[in-house]
């Protein structure tokens, strides 16, 4: 069995409906990270959402809170997002991974990174969402959702804020399967994860940094 896999890949229902697939997400144990997780954090907002933003994993407060982006790294999102002139009501955010991922250390569960084998079994559930809102702007947060997206060779250090046409990466796209790509066009807008702005030792350049890539996702938008 692959690194990272589950009993079974993912039963990802044919359908738009996003309730619909987050009820069947519930029930997926496509990877192992379902067994220590609280619950499957699906993403959250409108299905006609212009933007469409995707992070990593949920961490210990999206965990136990249900939804994504709702712990430190979500309101550093939330507060850029503002600055470039853009909100939270108007984008569809999920992640690469839908279960917490961790380990202990005493009391604390440490956020741990999904390996190769949990961003693939947990990848046609992003390939359904993306497909279901179809956005016109698709914010790729850090590395591990550009490699669910995008591949494992993209570079979000040399790409970060710049718009790029997704048919461009469709065909290589890992969320490209026989049936085709999700969608077939949206401009793609890379980014650093707001964890990784939290952590930075010069975070003030690194947030302006994160706003001025998320600026130019409000010019596309424009
Ligand atoms: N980090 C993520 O990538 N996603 C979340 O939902 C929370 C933190």
């Amino acid at each position: 069995m692959p690194e990272g896999a589950g009993a079974a890949p993912a039963v990802v229902p044919r359908t738009r409906s996003l309730s619909r697939l987050r009820a069947a997400a519930t029930e997926c144990r496509a990877c192992d990270l379902y067994r220590d997780a609280t619950q499957t954090v699906f993403g959250a907002g409108p299905r006609d959402a212009p933007l469409m933003i995707v992070g990593e994993t949920p961490g210990d407060v999206e965990d136990r809170d249900g939804r994504p982006f709702t712990g430190p790294a979500g309101r550093l999102l939330d507060r850029a997002l503002a600055e470039a002139g853009l909100t939270r009501e108007d984008a569809y955010v999920s992640n690469a991974v839908k279960h917490f991922k961790f380990h202990r250390e005493g009391k604390r569960r440490i956020h741990e990174k999904p390996d190769a084998g949990q961003i693939s079994a947990c990848r046609p559930w992003l390939r359904a969402e993306l497909a279901a809102v179809r956005p016109r702007v698709l914010v790729v947060l850090g590395a591990t959702a550009a490699a669910s997206i995008l591949g494992r060779s993209f570079r979000v250090t040399k790409h970060h804020g710049i718009p790029l046409e997704w048919a461009d990466y469709a065909a290589d796209s890992p969320l490209t399967t026989p049936d085709g790509p999700p969608i077939d066009d949206a401009v793609v807008v890379a980014t650093v994860h707001p964890s990784a702005v939290l952590r930075s030792r010069d975070r003030e350049a690194a947030y302006a940094g994160f706003v001025a890539d998320l600026r130019a996702v409000a010019e596309v938008l424009s």
